[in-house]
């Protein structure tokens, strides 16, 4: 065992909420990972480009027991105020859509901007550093570490619980912050996968749709989404999908409206009336995807053509289009979920520090919190505003 290092503040993650927490948190800051590289999750974000934050961010776009929890953070580090920092570093930006900001190059330039202010603010960073132990000695933290297969002490007056969720293990997620947060007392909620794809059984017949995409409306628990839904070789995906499985309750059925505000049924009528020897599926398909159209009136039974077809089987046909109710036999998980519902729960949190309010000294930042939001670029502003809200208070 080697001699202890004192820090003032132990961060442990160094991804986006434990770098901006470095950042903001004074001097004696030690950031400790078991990753080979920093912000590993931002790096792959938003297709390389990281989706850093969003222009409308407010905290109806966030999902937590307690909904009014992320109210002063968000208030007290704005989008804007991190859009700032990227102008600062000149690190060029657009919007992509729906407030959505990204970065033109790469999400690479996130991660160097982190790092830049971390090591601005005097943080000492160590990699490939492993958490075998923590306690609190009443005097402070106490920290045994793993490094390069030797062991290690830190104390530390500070500890930031700062290592994200469960989402993607094979990036290195853990969960150790919700152990180590039940180890001093603080209570952790029911965790699942959020802003993840649906499974669907062999029974549903949707396997032939895999590669289809549309602009629709997905509905579940009286919350919608109008985006891109995409159907894959295991169910379905696509922004409208991915944003309404944070809502979804196992065993209950997701709404999905293929076409939001188009007039089919109109169409279809005036088509027959005009041209009644037509297929359903053709007129379908000046609306719809070709392969698409051609399910649904199939899964309708309808045969024959367009003057084949009643006012009451056509408005059946529209009605699935609008109104088509599937129930997912599951998602796909942690695998692929982008991020973590519930966590560390807020009531053992002070709103204004992140601190623990039986521990002093103990603070939980980012994704480990129960507090999770929508897709595009919440998700970080949360990890910013949360970080910050620590950072100050330390
Ligand atoms: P984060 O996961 O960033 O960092 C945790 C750190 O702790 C990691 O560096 C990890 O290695 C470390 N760690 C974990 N366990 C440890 C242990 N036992 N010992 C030591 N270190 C440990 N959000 C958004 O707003 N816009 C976007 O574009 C995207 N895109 C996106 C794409 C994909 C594929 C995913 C999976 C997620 C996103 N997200 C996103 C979500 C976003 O990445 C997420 O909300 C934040 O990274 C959370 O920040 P944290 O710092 O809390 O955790």
């Amino acid at each position: 065992m080697q001699s202890d290092s004192q820090y003032q503040t132990l961060i442990l993650g160094a991804g986006a909420a434990g770098l901006m927490c470095a950042a903001h948190a004074g001097p004696g800051v030690l950031i400790v990972d078991h990753a080979r590289a920093p912000g590993e999750k931002i790096r792959i974000s938003g297709g390389g480009r990281c989706n850093f934050t969003n222009m409308q961010c407010s905290p109806e776009a966030f999902l937590s027991g307690n909904p009014h929890f992320c109210k002063s953070a968000l208030k007290r580090y704005t989008q804007w105020d991190f859009l700032d920092l990227v102008e600062q570093h000149r690190i060029a930006w657009h919007e992509k859509t729906l407030g959505q900001l990204f970065c033109d190059d790469s999400a690479r330039q996130i991660v160097t901007m982190l790092c830049d202010e971390a090591r601005r603010a005097g943080a000492d960073l160590w990699l490939q550093t492993g958490v075998v132990d923590i306690r609190h000695d009443g005097d402070g933290f106490v920290a045994v570490l793993e490094r390069d297969g030797a062991r290690l002490t830190v104390r530390a007056r500070n500890l930031v619980l700062a290592t994200g969720g469960k989402s993607i293990p094979k990036m290195g997620a853990t969960g150790l912050a919700y152990r180590i947060a039940e180890q001093f007392g603080l209570p952790v909620t029911e965790t699942r996968a959020g802003l993840v794809p649906f499974t669907f059984g062999e029974e549903t017949g949707l396997k032939p749709l895999a590669g289809i995409a549309v602009p629709g409306r997905a509905e579940t628990a009286g919350t919608s989404f109008d985006e891109a839904i995409l159907f894959t070789h295991r169910g379905l995906s696509g922004p409208a999908i991915l944003q309404v499985s944070s809502y979804w309750a196992e065993g209950t059925p997701v709404r999905l409206d293929l076409a939001p505000g188009a007039p089919i049924f109109e169409a279809l009528r005036a088509a027959r009336q005009q041209s009644g020897r037509r297929a359903v599926a053709t007129v379908l398909a000046e609306h719809l995807p070709k392969r698409l159209a051609d399910h649904l009136v199939q899964a309708e039974g309808l045969t024959g053509n367009l003057a084949d077809q009643s006012d009451a089987r056509l408005r059946a046909l529209c009605d699935r289009i609008a109104g088509w109710e599937l129930t997912p036999t599951g998602t796909e998980g942690y695998r692929t979920a982008e991020v973590t519902l519930g966590g560390i729960d807020t009531d053992a949190l002070d709103s204004r520090t992140m601190q623990a309010r039986a521990v002093p000294g103990l603070y939980a930042i980012g994704e480990c919190v129960d507090v999770t939001g929508w897709l595009g670029g919440y998700n970080f502003q949360w990890a910013w505003s949360s970080a910050v809200a620590a950072g100050r208070a330390i």
